[in-house]
């Protein structure tokens, strides 16, 4: 499905029942709403579920650049408003945990319950940003390819497997734009630590245990930091925890949302 949000065409996916609790799934970089495959098949017998492709990323639109952090925040925003979602769960994956928190501290009364998976709460170091714009300067030199290769061994424990194929394709399907924004996005993006005190909703924080961008070392401190806090550590999985060990990840996600949602 598509919808014009905010002057781009966004790609999405509502799953689920009409009357059921929503819960939004926001991707990582620079992935796109498959990524979130294994969760929409086992949360939508229970809640409502959306997904969709973030700004630059899979088959939604980049719009004018460059376009901040805040800028993928008002997507989300406006994507629930023009669905007629008043209030969601959130979860969000890296980059999307990175909106997800910052949607948080902009509009608390808009969420039941956050899952904050393989994320960090703090902005970027210098040498953090230096990365990005080498990061920037070599997806437009070399393009998406080798951009995509260079990435790839950070990003999962076991580099061949279904998921690592599944991965690169949505990799693929990203613009070299499209990633050069985020890069920037992410480089520029605030710091929500001083926010996690004043979070009151449920959160899961869930990390891979062989995490080698967001370690558990790194989860377990903003776990630590959000009073409802659950942290689950994925066995068997790099960063992209959801995609490697989907039953681990599946099993953490649903008895958390339930809890969460009977309280609601
Ligand atoms: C992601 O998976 O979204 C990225 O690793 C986030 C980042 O580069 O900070």
């Amino acid at each position: 499905m598509q919808a014009k949000i905010n002057g781009i065409t966004m790609r999405f996916d509502l799953a689920g029942k009409a009357q059921a609790p929503v819960v939004i799934l926001v991707h990582g970089f620079p992935f796109d709403l498959s990524l979130w495959k294994a969760q929409v098949a086992a949360l939508k017998k229970d809640f409502r579920v959306l997904s969709y492709d973030l700004r630059g990323m899979g088959k939604s639109g980049l719009g004018p650049v460059p376009q901040p952090l805040e800028a993928y925040v008002d997507d989300l925003f406006a994507l629930m408003d023009h669905l007629g979602l008043k209030q969601a769960a959130a979860a969000g994956l890296s980059m999307g945990g990175y909106i997800v928190l910052r949607a948080m501290q902009r509009e608390p009364s808009r969420f039941w319950a956050l899952a904050l998976c393989d994320t960090r709460a703090d902005a970027d170091s210098d040498e953090g940003r230096l990365k990005r714009a080498a990061g920037i300067k070599a997806v437009r030199e070399k393009g998406m390819a080798a951009f995509v290769k260079g990435m790839l061994p950070n990003l999962l424990c076991k580099q061949k497997s279904p998921a690592a194929t599944a991965l690169l394709k949505m990799m693929l399907s990203s613009n070299a734009d499209g990633v050069a924004n985020a890069l920037a996005a992410m480089a520029a993006r605030t710091d929500s630590t001083a926010s996690l005190k004043d979070i009151k909703i449920p959160a899961l924080v869930v990390t891979g245990d062989q995490d080698a961008l967001m370690p558990p070392l790194i989860a377990k401190g903003l776990a630590s930091k959000i009073k409802a806090s659950q942290f689950v550590e994925i066995p068997d999985a790099g960063h992209v925890s959801n995609l490697e060990n989907p039953v681990a990840f599946n099993k953490a996600f649903l008895a958390f949302l339930r809890k969460a949602a009977s309280r609601t």
